[in-house]
């Protein structure tokens, strides 16, 4: 399968846990390259749930190696607990089959603090992050006053420069009227954690570099989505890191042209969690999904936005992405939908534009173009094969798929493994 990136073409929770679960098969190695638990990825397989935070969905398939690169922000405490919690259902977690790059980011109780207190803050304007400290996080490090991995495998040190770290973030979370944190709580949990990644901690570039040469096939599995990313979102209503393609090649260290193709991931419609503009938003969509029991947060529980398939966006994810083939999820969320709408303009002051302005408060004021579709109004959860599929459900699947610009490869009707139709 060579080397492919993963990525969602919308605003992330595009299902893309299930495609790479899927992919996995085919691959060597799964890398994760951006983003921190922020993310969580919902993978059912043998009746059994796992949603996975920051480890790679190929931690369930037996030999495969699981990469978390350098451009991923880690919380120590939290990834033992994810470790902990896999090995009691029975899966096993090893330095054999996942490995910790050493510059990996560290993320620690007073980031999430300052991203709590800055919400807080913004009032009305808050960006509705998951609280993860991830903001923080990759803030320190672009900043150059980060922690990273290697730096907690060196107590002294580390304790050392925490000292210092905590000091700041103290001063900055009292002037903000929060509680400070903890030096000696912080420093013991961060080392007892440290303590058990120790064996898991390598120069994972070097890793994945080796393996390029020895022909290995690894699958870069993004986090979030394109319209998160923090240079191609939806500014300042993202998360902090690269989803975009690009970001699985500085954020592991494969260099780009080792990387062979984009799989774009999205949804028959399109949500979003979190606060932001969101074009084709619909109350009347948004109630059918919630009812149905579909479409709240794998991370943080929340009811997710949700709204009509948005061509436009997805078409420059396309570009910026680079993205050659398509898998389409949830098309059965749609089954009881008489009319659906595909939205494949926005007008602005009478304008149509073909591409999402780049500024948030024009994207607010767009206006969708909607062209309409008739519903096939049949279940296709039980469907295996592209031909067997309504025709009209075919056909909807096949204009996204040509609105957005890639070849369409998997459908997927449900959230078990074996609902995944190769087209
Ligand atoms: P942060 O990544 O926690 O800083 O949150 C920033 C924005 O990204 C918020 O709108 C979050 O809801 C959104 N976000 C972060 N991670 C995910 C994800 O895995 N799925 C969907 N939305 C996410
Ligand atoms: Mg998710």
């Amino acid at each position: 399968m060579a080397n492919t990136v993963l990525v969602g073409a919308q605003w992330g929770d595009e299902g893309k846990g299930k495609i790479i679960d899927f992919l996995t098969e085919k691959a060597d190695i799964v890398v994760r390259s951006q983003g921190g638990n922020n993310a969580g990825h919902t993978v059912l397989t043998g009746g059994q749930k796992y949603v996975l935070h920051l480890i790679p969905s190929g931690i369930l398939h037996p030999g495969k190696q699981n990469v978390i690169g350098n451009g991923v922000v880690l919380d120590p405490v939290s990834l033992v607990e994810e470790i902990e919690g896999l090995r009691a259902v029975g899966i096993a977690v090893t330095p054999e089959n996942l490995i910790l790059s050493d510059c990996a980011h560290l993320v620690m109780p007073y980031h999430r603090a300052l991203d709590a207190a800055k919400e807080l803050a913004k009032g009305k304007n808050k960006i509705g992050t998951t609280g993860r400290g991830i903001g923080p996080t990759y803030g320190d490090k672009v900043a150059r006053t980060g922690l990273r991995l290697a730096d907690l495998m060196q107590a002294e040190l580390f304790c050392s420069k925490l000292a210092t770290r905590v000091e700041e973030a103290n001063a900055q979370l009292i002037s903000m009227g929060a509680k400070p944190v903890s030096f000696d709580e912080v420093k013991a949990s961060a080392l007892e954690a440290g303590a058990k990644l120790r064996p898991f901690v390598v120069n994972t570039v070097l890793y994945l570099n080796k393996a390029l040469k020895a022909g290995k096939n690894m699958l870069f599995e993004g986090a979030q989505g394109t319209f998160l990313d923090i240079d191609h979102g939806t500014y300042p209503y993202v998360t902090s890191s690269n989803t975009t393609a690009g970001g699985a090649s500085t954020g592991s260290g494969v260099p780009p042209h080792r990387i062979d193709s984009v799989l774009g991931v999205m949804k028959a419609y399109t949500t979003r969690v979190g606060e932001g503009p969101f074009p084709t938003e619909n109350a009347e969509i948004a109630d059918l999904l919630h009812g149905m029991g579909r479409e709240f947060g794998a991370t943080t529980g929340r009811a997710r936005r949700c709204g009509w398939f948005d061509a436009v966006s997805t078409r420059y994810a396309s570009m910026v992405n680079g993205i050659d083939e398509i898998a389409i999820t949830n098309l059965d969320g749609l089954d009881t939908v008489k009319t659906i709408k595909i939205c494949v303009a926005y007008k602005l002051d009478g304008q149509e534009l073909e591409v999402p302005p780049s500024d948030f408060q024009l994207l607010t004021s767009c206006e969708p173009v909607y062209i309409e579709m008739p519903g096939w109004e049949t279940p296709t959860d039980q469907i295996k094969t592209f031909a067997e599929l309504p025709k009209n459900a075919q056909a909807y699947a096949l204009k996204i798929a040509e609105l957005t610009g890639g070849k369409l490869i998997i459908v997927s009707t449900g959230a078990q493994r074996d609902q995944t139709i190769l087209v």
